[in-house]
């Protein structure tokens, strides 16, 4: 088969298909390619391709004889990341060729793919489905690099691909001290911020103050940098007036240039 010889149909992976389009269905003679909860390679691959992009609806539709699924499409979102993998690969020609559709190989399939995964799925499985394992199939090792049904069914389904965070009863209760650290750190991370956020407050307030004063050397920017004011550097000499605090609160003193300089002239 020549891929380009073909028309290929639009309804495909590469288009996401939304809202009420049927699921594909396996014809007949294929209940070895089902997973443990019954399902065939076009629900386990929906359930996947879904799951991956984030979408709730999206689907491998129904195939006639003269249609297949594109291969993944670059200028669509979700199709490297979901798509150009081996994984992705089985599950769909597994699909077709349940539909007496007819498979095409792996180098057909990844054309646009910038990065490949081969034998992983580089996403988690979609919850309420479960990978068969000759999904897992490293099709690049095969004759022909192309997925074969006999192949897969030797291979056999299990041990399946669950996801990794199985929702189940018992999955439910975590770790309690992590939970318990959680809050701890988010406590704690939070008091720091309200000291920052007063400390801030209070260099602010004082600066403000200070601008009041009408002091002309407050207008250089190096002057009102608030982290070099450090009123314990003050040393000052209470023989010498001209070391003498501006006022009570506010002992910092700049030079003549308007710079802070943070210790008196003598
Ligand atoms: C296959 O389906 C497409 C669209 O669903 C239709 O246009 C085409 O005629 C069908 N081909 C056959 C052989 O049924
Ligand atoms: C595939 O073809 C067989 C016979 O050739 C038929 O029994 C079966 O229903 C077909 N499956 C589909 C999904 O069309
Ligand atoms: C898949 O098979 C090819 C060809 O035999 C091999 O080079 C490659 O390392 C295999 N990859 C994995 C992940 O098994
Ligand atoms: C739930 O998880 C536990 C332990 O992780 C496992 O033993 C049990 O079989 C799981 N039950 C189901 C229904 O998956």
């Amino acid at each position: 088969m020549s891929l380009p010889s073909v028309v290929l149909f639009a309804a495909t992976f590469a288009s996401a298909v939304w809202a009420q389009f049927p699921t594909a269905q396996c014809g007949p003679g294929f209940d070895w390619n089902k997973n443990s909860l019954g399902q065939d390679p076009c629900t386990v691959g929906s359930k996947l391709g879904a799951f991956c992009r984030g979408l709730a609806q999206y689907s491998f539709p129904p195939l006639n004889a003269s249609e297949w699924y594109l291969p993944p499409d670059t200028s669509v979102s979700g199709d490297v990341m979901c798509d150009c993998n081996t994984v992705a690969y089985s599950l769909s020609m597994a699909c077709i060729s349940c539909q007496n559709g007819t498979v095409y190989s792996w180098p057909q399939w990844i054309p646009q793919c910038t990065t490949i995964s081969i034998t992983v799925y580089p996403a988690d499985v979609a919850q309420g489905t479960a990978v068969p394992h000759w999904a897992y199939v490293n099709v690049t090792s095969l004759p022909g690099t192309i997925y074969s049904d006999s192949v897969a069914m030797s291979v056999g389904r299990d041990p399946e691909e669950f996801p990794s965070t199985n929702t189940n009863t018992t999955g439910s209760s975590t770790d309690p001290k992590k939970n318990v650290g959680a809050i701890v750190g988010g406590v704690f991370g939070s008091l720091i911020l309200l000291a920052i956020l007063a400390v801030a407050a209070f260099l602010y307030r004082r600066y403000c103050r200070r601008q009041q004063a009408g002091d002309p050397y407050k207008q250089s920017p190096m002057a009102h940098e608030p982290s070099t004011i450090s009123a314990p550097l003050l040393l000052y000499d209470p023989s010498d007036p001209s070391t003498f605090p501006q006022s009570p609160s506010d002992p910092v003193r700049y030079s003549a240039h308007g710079a802070y300089s943070g210790v008196p002239e003598i």
